[in-house]
């Protein structure tokens, strides 16, 4: 099953697929918001199996497999067989078995799971592709789409300085190796601590990403400042901890200031106001959270246009 094409990180494509998943992104959005059919992948499924939480993964990629046609299985943890950490719940089939049924009846996997690990053993068991919806380590779908509404706003990413402040999670891994793959800067200012660990980023350079103690420093001249919650989700039992140690690393409107007055604001959200940001920086002028959001679904759309029919061109999809 070595053939068959993932979506597990980032730095799994290279710079002229995201060339191609950025313009078919554009034009399915343009087909999307004047009302036209487009159908590809009608009698294809998706599976999309959720061990966390979610409404904006789940709502975009179930939304998005209808309008192209095709539909969409929800499973969870809960009240499938699955349960990939077998120590909390002990009546798990192995992710290996699962892999095998499950992709003997779709056409592609969605997955948001707890390790990294868990979506690479269901993929090297897999007959159909398999995307990566979140773990503790990446999420590389957000960043499709924020790159893309970057774009949208500004133009190139190319040479661009993106500042990222606050924990170095699963999000900032992601913009870390996307910098390499589309090179950009990213500007990382996290408490003492929580630094990047490249190892676990998967970076296979560092040429990409400079820390700064000082988040001020970080959001200096920056294109984007983008941030996200200060506990990510599995991570609970260090809230209070976290709460104390990132007290200082807000987004606030002096930051943005700093950043300048043509800087856009991200958050991959849901966002807790008041703590990791401002709520005048989220609500305001220069926050573009709302296309970001919206974009997940018009992104993932060309996600699984690519997957499963490859390089389509905008001539033969009219
Ligand atoms: N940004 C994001 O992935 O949101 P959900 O957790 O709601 O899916
Ligand atoms: N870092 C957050 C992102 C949520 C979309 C988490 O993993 O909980």
């Amino acid at each position: 099953m070595d053939s068959v094409k993932h979506f597990l990180q980032f730095k799994d494509f290279t710079r002229a697929e995201y060339d191609h998943l950025f313009e078919r992104s554009r034009w399915i959005k343009g087909q999307f918001k004047a009302y036209r059919k487009y159908w590809p992948l009608s009698d294809r499924t998706l599976v999309m199996i959720f061990e966390k939480a979610s409404t904006r993964t789940r709502l975009s990629f179930e939304a998005g497999m209808q309008q192209l046609g095709g539909s969409a299985i929800y499973l969870n943890s809960r009240d499938s067989q699955l349960h990939s950490r077998d120590s909390q719940l002990q009546r798990g089939e192995s992710v290996e078995d699962a892999a095998q049924v499950i992709s003997r009846m779709s056409d592609v996997v969605m997955i948001r799971t707890f390790e990294q690990a868990m979506i690479e053993r269901f993929a090297a068991n897999s007959r159909v592709p398999v995307i990566n919806g979140l773990t503790n380590e990446y999420h590389p779908c957000q960043i499709v789409a924020d790159i893309f509404t970057f774009i949208e706003h500004r133009g190139p990413i190319q040479g661009k300085t993106v500042a990222w402040i606050g924990d170095s999670n699963n999000v900032c891994n992601t913009w870390l190796q996307a910098a390499e793959v589309l090179d950009f800067n990213v500007h990382v200012s996290t408490p003492p601590g929580y630094e990047v660990e490249p190892a676990r980023a998967g970076l296979y350079g560092t040429d990409h990403f400079e820390s700064y103690a000082d988040p001020m420093e970080a959001a200096r001249g920056a294109d984007l400042v983008t941030t996200d919650v200060w506990t990510s989700m599995g991570f609970e039992a260090e809230n209070d901890e976290r709460r104390r140690d990132f007290a200082d690393w807000q987004v606030d409107l002096d930051m943005m200031r700093a950043a300048g007055p043509e800087s856009l604001f991200m958050h991959c959200l849901p966002v807790h106001r008041g703590e990791e940001v401002e709520a005048a920086v989220i609500d305001g002028a220069q926050s573009v959270v709302w296309d970001e959001a919206e974009n997940r679904m018009h992104t993932q759309k060309a996600l699984l246009e690519y997957l499963l029919l490859g390089r389509v061109e905008a001539a033969a999809s009219k």
